[in-house]
Order: structure tokens, then C-alpha cells, then sequence
């Protein structure tokens, strides 16, 4: 058997308020226990993105009558709230910006990136969402107003390069990768269609092989998980996003079996990494892992409300045998063992 410390996720949606047929604090923590995280950090573009005191109260209150692990929230802006942010900072773990098009209507002008970056506290990072020319937008910025910067799901060669070299540059940025940016690729989305599409997309095996080899340039895996419904992925505009929690573990295990990655380097992409930008500490947190168990991953076993991932039918090596919150076994066997309020508010 082999125990890691509870995993945390700095990059959840987890939809609540407002788009609760997707996902729910309670279905979305569920899913988090049985991934192996004990505590995981939502993003603000819920339907009516959290970018004021008010709407962060009210999404915390509802969080906390529904979870079973621990979460925080990100805070989000457009660039026309600025006064909030001094009225938050104690509440959130950081400030999202999204450059690019994605899920939900909310995208900043990077002509207000200054301006944000100047007010927003030095003690906690900005986390973005740029691709391509609004990535290297960011850099710039982060030369002028030296704040913690955290890139969010690296996809590409260039980027990645980009990162590397901002780093040898001194600049204080740190960098994520996705589970499904590492296990899939461009041409898997004729067999995936809408269940493969998500932001950034799937990128050709050239880059895939690049994250791979550098992957001790990458500060954490953060799983995005991004669930929608079926019947929305099925529709005639299907939204962006996959799911992630459950399956990110099991298949970095069986990348481990396959001589990937090391034990030491899940633990640091996944505990070490996101726990070191967000400085979260955790009471007593394990999870315990039968590593040479082999199964299957099926949708119909999810805890995630969307029950669907693009993993389905995946054969994998590695399971979670249990999950320890605050010393209390909370997941053991496939079953949740705690009930709604178990989880705490953070920070
Ligand atoms: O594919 C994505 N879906 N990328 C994002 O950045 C947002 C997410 C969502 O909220 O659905
Ligand atoms: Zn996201």
C-alpha cells in the first residue's frame, strides 16, 4: 500500500449557485474524496461570476451546508471592481483572470491587466487563463508589476518554453498542466467529439510529448474539472470542459506503473505544487492506495452529478483504497463516509 497526504486541487468548477444541474458542493466533494483531494479551490465563472463580497458570502454559505472535503474559492473581475478586492482578500485564495473565450460570458480586455495588477495584493497569486498571444501578454505585465502569477493549464510547447525561460528570468510565476492535456490529444477528438472539447483544447502529440519531458518544470497538476451535462454536451453548441477529479489519480498511478513519473513526482504535482502557491495546511489528511490494482473507469460510477468523463472505459493500475480528513476516514471502498458539513471552509 502506498498513502500520499490529501491532494489538492487549485482549479475546480463546481457550479453552485446557479448551474446546479451541472454540479453541486455536495456531488462536486464527493467527487473529490473519491479522487484522492481533500481539499479543492472553485473558480468564479459560475453563471453570475463571483466578483463582489456579496455573491463570495452567499456562495460560501451554501458551500458550507453541502461539503464533505475542504474548499476555498477564487475571486474573479473584469476589471470594474476593483474596490472589492480589498474586502475579499482574507476570503479567497486568488484572483482568476480569463484572456481567452471560455465557459460563461466573461472575458477581460487585457487592457485592464495594469490596473488590476496594481491593485491586487502582493500575498496571494493571480491565476490566468491565457492562450497564445494573450499568454505572452501576461509576461509583460508581470514584468512591469512584479505580483505571484500562476498560469493556468499549459498545453503547448511554446508555452511551456515561455515559462521556463520567465522563470530563469527571475519572474514569480508558477504553472499548471491538466490530467487531460497529458493523457489525450488532438487526435483524440474524432472519437470523443464534444465530450473532448474543452479550453485550451486538445493539443497534437508534439506538444503532449513536450509537457511529458519537462514535467519537472511544471509547479502542479490541477484537474479543471469542468462537468456539464450530457444532454448539453449533446446539444447543437456544446459549452466547453471535462470532468476531472476522479480520475486524474488513478491514471497518473498508471503512468507511474509505466515508468512516466515517479511516486515523489504525484506527490509534488499534486499536494507539494498547489499546497506551496495557495498555502494551504491540512490537519491529518491520507489517502491510502492499493497501487497494483487494476480496473476500469466507468461513467456510471462517478460521483460527479454529470456522470460522464472522457476516460470512460480506461483500464487503469492504481486505486484509492481509503481517504482521512482531520483523522476521519472519509472514503473507504468506493463509499463516502461522511455527510454534508464534514467539510470545512478555508482559509
Ligand atoms: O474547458 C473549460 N471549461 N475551460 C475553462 O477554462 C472553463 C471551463 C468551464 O467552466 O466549463
Ligand atoms: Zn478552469
Amino acid at each position: 500500500m502506498l498513502t500520499l497526504p490529501g491532494l489538492i486541487d487549485p482549479h475546480v468548477h463546481l457550479r453552485t449557485p446557479g448551474q446546479e444541474q451541472k454540479e453541486d458542493f455536495f456531488t462536486g466533494t464527493s467527487a473529490a474524496i473519491a479522487g484522492g483531494y481533500t481539499a479543492v479551490i472553485d473558480m468564479p465563472n459560475n453563471l453570475q461570476p463571483i466578483t463582489d463580497v456579496e455573491r463570495l458570502n452567499e456562495k460560501r454559505e451554501i458551500a458550507r451546508r453541502q461539503i464533505v472535503c475542504d474548499i476555498g474559492f477564487h475571486f474573479g473581475t473584469l476589471g470594474d471592481n476593483l474596490t472589492e478586492f480589498k474586502k475579499v482578500e482574507a476570503k479567497v485564495f486568488g484572483l482568476k483572470l480569463y484572456l481567452n473565450q471560455t465557459t460563461g460570458n466573461y472575458l477581460l480586455d487585457e487592457s485592464h491587466l495594469g490596473k488590476i495588477f496594481s491593485e491586487w495584493t502582493h500575498k496571494k497569486p493571480i491565476l490566468v487563463h491565457a492562450e497564445e498571444t494573450t499568454f505572452d501578454k501576461v509576461l509583460e505585465v508581470v514584468k512591469r508589476y512584479p505580483r505571484k502569477v500562476h498560469l493556468c493549464h499549459m498545453s503547448t510547447e511554446y508555452e511551456l518554453r515561455r515559462i521556463i525561460e520567465a522563470k530563469e528570468q527571475g519572474l514569480p510565476v508558477t504553472c499548471g498542466v491538466t490530467p487531460h492535456h497529458l493523457f489525450l490529444e488532438k487526435g483524440d477528438e474524432d472519437r470523443l467529439g464534444a465530450f473532448g472539447m474543452m479550453k485550451p483544447s486538445l493539443k497534437p502529440k508534439s506538444d503532449v510529448d513536450f509537457l511529458w519531458k519537462h514535467l519537472v518544470d511544471v509547479d502542479m497538476i490541477e484537474s479543471d474539472h469542468a462537468p456539464h451535462t450530457i444532454e448539453e454536451k449533446e446539444s447543437s453548441n456544446p459549452p466547453f470542459g471535462v470532468p476531472g477529479l476522479e480520475t486524474t489519480l488513478p491514471l497518473l498511478l498508471t503512468a507511474m506503473h509505466n515508468g512516466k513519473l515517479s511516486f515523489k513526482e504525484i506527490e509534488r504535482l499534486c499536494f507539494e505544487g498547489p499546497s506551496n502557491l495557495l498555502g494551504i495546511v491540512q490537519e491529518n489528511t491520507r489517502v491510502e492506495i492499493d497501487e497494483n490494482k487494476e480496473w476500469e473507469i466507468k461513467n456510471e460510477n462517478l460521483f460527479t452529478k454529470c456522470k460522464w468523463t472522457p476516460f470512460n472505459n480506461t483500464k487503469v493500475k492504481g486505486k484509492i483504497k481509503s481517504v482521512y480528513i482531520r483523522g476521519t476516514k472519509v472514503f473507504e471502498n468506493d463509499i463516502i463516509l461522511v455527510k454534508e458539513k464534514f467539510g470545512k471552509l478555508l482559509p
